[in-house]
């Protein structure tokens, strides 16, 4: 009877062994073996810092090895730290380009290297489109066509002259190109709006405020401020009130983002119109990523649904924002 127990009980535990060795085969690659690199452009606004720490969040929960690369504003950061992620030999690149250029070289390394490339926030242009597997984030120009959209509706009884005055993000930058040509496609049937002044401040607030002085000392009239982000559009309100003008009401104020600064602005009647550009991106990046690690097809192109906050609203409508 002992003999026979210790037979089975062997057998028992070989059983075991051999489909738990089983499994581990079958099981296809886990969280806890997942490495993803992830390039940063710097922290010039309340957005990309949300942005940042939604990635990091979503990582943690994951269980994912994320490597973290700040690259403060400068592109040849930015290749640094992917060669580097590349000389890792992690599993997926994720990267938010600075500019859309120059990438062609170090993203056919990566390739070589067999490295997927998931682009977040900002796109590229490369010569070999399956140089990166997808493109997460918003649709920059129908932000753009948003705000020509809010002004037109805001103006609808206006046949005068509307002097626009533009600030621009960083040039050569996905959102900055996106938002000018959407905002331009959008009043293009409209002669009477006229662009009379478009100006590159880098997505800053200091040198959003430093663009709007000089604007406003250089032009009699100035109908319109349109602002690719909230951190421009701040220091611009700030060089109004400097110069003796009411923001919101002598001239009507549209920004891009949705940071809780500019929804306090609009709630206190100094800006118009705020149109959201989420970088809540952390949780789809991660989800995405592991997908497409899992052999899973994956969207070329997934967007963030966005919405557009207007002096018409109810205040009390707007959810805090949590950047
Ligand atoms: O790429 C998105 C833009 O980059 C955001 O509008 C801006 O605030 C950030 O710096």
């Amino acid at each position: 009877m002992k003999i026979f127990f210790c037979i089975f009980a062997i057998i028992l535990v070989c059983f075991m062994a051999t489909s738990c060795q089983k499994k581990q085969e079958e099981q296809p690659q886990t969280n806890s073996a997942i490495v993803i690199g992830y390039s940063q452009i710097g922290d010039e606004s309340a957005w990309r810092t949300y942005l940042t720490s939604s990635i990091k969040k979503a990582a943690t929960e994951n269980g994912i090895q994320l490597i973290f690369e700040n690259a403060e504003q400068k592109q040849e950061n930015q290749l640094k730290a992917i060669r580097s992620f590349i000389a890792y030999q992690v599993d997926l690149i994720a990267f938010s380009p600075i500019v859309e250029t120059g990438w062609d070289n170090v993203l056919e390394e990566a390739k070589t290297a067999g490295i997927p490339v998931i682009l977040v926030d900002r796109q590229i242009e490369v010569k070999d489109n399956s140089l990166y597997e997808c493109y997460i984030g918003s649709d920059f120009e129908t932000e753009g066509l948003k705000a020509a959209n809010f002004l037109l509706e805001k103006l609808k009884n206006t046949t005068d002259d509307v002097a626009i005055v533009e600030l621009r993000g960083t040039d050569n930058s996905t959102p900055a190109i996106g938002r000018s040509k959407g905002f331009r496609n959008g009043l293009k049937n409209h002669s009477n709006f006229n662009i009379i002044h478009s100006e590159n401040a880098d997505f800053m607030r200091s040198k959003g405020a430093e663009a709007m002085k000089e604007i406003l000392k250089k032009y009699d009239k100035v109908d319109v401020l349109y602002s690719h982000n909230d951190p421009m559009t701040l220091g611009a309100i700030d060089a109004m009130k400097e110069m003796g003008f009411k923001p919101g009401e002598d001239i009507i104020i549209i920004t891009i983002d949705g940071e809780q600064a500019a929804i306090d602005r609009l709630e206190a009647g100094e800006i118009n119109c705020v149109i959201e550009c989420s970088p809540n991106l952390g949780q789809t990046i991660v989800k995405t990523a592991k997908q497409y690690l899992l052999g899973e097809s994956i969207s070329r192109n997934i967007y963030t649904e966005e919405e557009v906050f207007t002096e018409w609203d109810l205040s009390s409508e707007i959810l805090p924002r949590g950047y």
